[in-house]
């Protein structure tokens, strides 16, 4: 469908009034254009609430997780909290963590059979930002959890049955993360959470305590479902394709290249979303003022005029200026951070497993439109 959406019809105007951008050049060249916003996800939400008519019902704890949101914030507070998040998070020196999380995960598998994500996937990345956030690993279960459930609220379409479940996740984020600002506050420790409680106070940079709640919620779930899933597909893609999973594991190296192809070839991130500020005209096409706007990542990064054999997947490909990360002023503030994780942790992996096969070619997918992530991926390791 995006091939043929790409071929056909690059700036589809679908039922939704919403239009579908497909090709590479197009979804880039919005991302960075002036003339397009992030769209006010809160309305949005709120838009449904009304559609089910259930005004009654009390929403308010998404609000307020999500207020200091920055994927959702427009210039210029957008530029500020941004500025302010880089400025406390100057430490990317994490290996070491990762590692210590790598050995636990695979260490406590001992099974011939394993569910790739219950058991690797989804722990590494929680365990990983509880101890970049001074989070204590005992709360990681129930977080992860959580953030499973909160991710949906990034999705394109949100039934309200999900809207409830994610109004009872944000409540519970917001009480936590909560209690971890106050005690934070009182007993600093060397964690991102203490380190942006401080800056705040001593940079005087007028963060309340709740747009301090809703950044941490948002450095907490913008890197776990998307990651979980780059690890996930990442194996499975491998373990799909013999032949390069040989290479790999014959030239450790090319763990590098053979990440960026993941990122491109099984976009975590299929789609972003924009509203158009004013008219903009695109392929003789004008977008009106207002319009919402559904950037396809996925397709974009499959687009023939940019990348050669484009559906196959090679792990020495180059170039490869995939948009996974996204592009212009919200380019993902934690690309550093999941590209060594998942590095780090897929190198772990084939060498654990070099003999790993699927146990089964069917797998099912993260109900989201906008995140591609498995639920589940059973391997036999043929531990060594
Ligand atoms: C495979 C993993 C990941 C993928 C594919 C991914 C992808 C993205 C994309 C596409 C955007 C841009 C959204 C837009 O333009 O609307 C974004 C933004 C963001 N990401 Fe990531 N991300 C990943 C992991 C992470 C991690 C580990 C963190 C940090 C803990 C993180 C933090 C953020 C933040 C804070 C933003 C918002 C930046 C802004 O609005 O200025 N991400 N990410």
């Amino acid at each position: 469908m995006y091939k043929q959406l790409r071929e056909q019809d690059p700036i589809h105007l679908a039922q939704t009034k919403e239009y579908i951008v497909t090709r590479y050049d197009d979804v880039k060249e919005i991302l960075k254009s002036k003339s397009f916003g992030t769209g006010n996800r809160l309305e949005w939400l709120k838009r449904g609430i009304d559609y089910f008519e259930n005004k009654d019902d009390d929403f308010t704890a998404i609000y307020e997780a999500m207020n200091s949101f920055i994927l959702m914030l427009n210039p210029p507070e957008h530029q500020s909290i941004r500025t302010f998040i880089n400025r406390s998070w100057n430490d990317h020196d994490v290996d070491l963590v990762i590692e210590k999380n790598i050995l636990k995960t695979l260490s406590s598998i001992t099974l011939d059979e394993i569910d790739v994500v219950k058991d690797f996937a989804q722990p590494l990345p929680v365990l990983t930002i509880c101890d970049i956030l001074g989070i204590d690993v005992q709360d990681h279960h129930y977080l992860k959890e959580l953030g499973i459930t909160m991710t949906k609220s990034l999705d394109l379409y949100i039934s309200y049955k999900e809207m409830v479940m994610v109004n009872d996740a944000a409540k519970k984020f917001v009480d936590f993360f909560k209690v971890q600002i106050a005690n934070k506050t009182i007993t600093p420790d060397n964690g991102l959470l203490s380190k942006l409680i401080q800056d705040n106070k001593e940079l005087n940079a007028g963060l309340s305590e709740r747009q301090l709640i809703s950044i941490g919620i948002f450095l907490f779930i913008a890197g776990q479902e998307t990651l979980s899933g780059l690890i996930s597909n990442g194996i499975y893609d491998l373990l799909k394709h013999p032949e390069e999973f040989k290479k790999l594991k014959d030239d450790p190296d090319l763990i590098v290249s053979s990440i960026e192809e993941i990122l491109r070839f099984d976009s975590t991130v299929q789609l972003l979303g924009r509203i158009a500020k004013e008219d903009y005209k695109i392929r003789g096409i004008i977008i009106p003022a207002g319009s919402a706007v559904t950037l396809v990542i996925g397709s974009a990064n499959r687009d023939e005029e940019v990348f050669s054999n484009p559906n196959k997947f090679q792990i020495e490909r180059s170039p490869n200026k995939h948009l996974s990360f996204g592009s212009g002023i919200h380019f993902c503030l934690g690309d550093w951070l999941a590209r060594r994780q998942a590095q780090l942790g897929i190198s772990a992996f084939s060498k654990r497993f070099p003999d790993a096969i699927l146990l089964s070619r069917k797998v099912n997918y993260y109900k989201n439109l906008a995140i591609r992530s498995l639920n589940s991926l059973s391997v036999k390791t043929a531990q060594v």
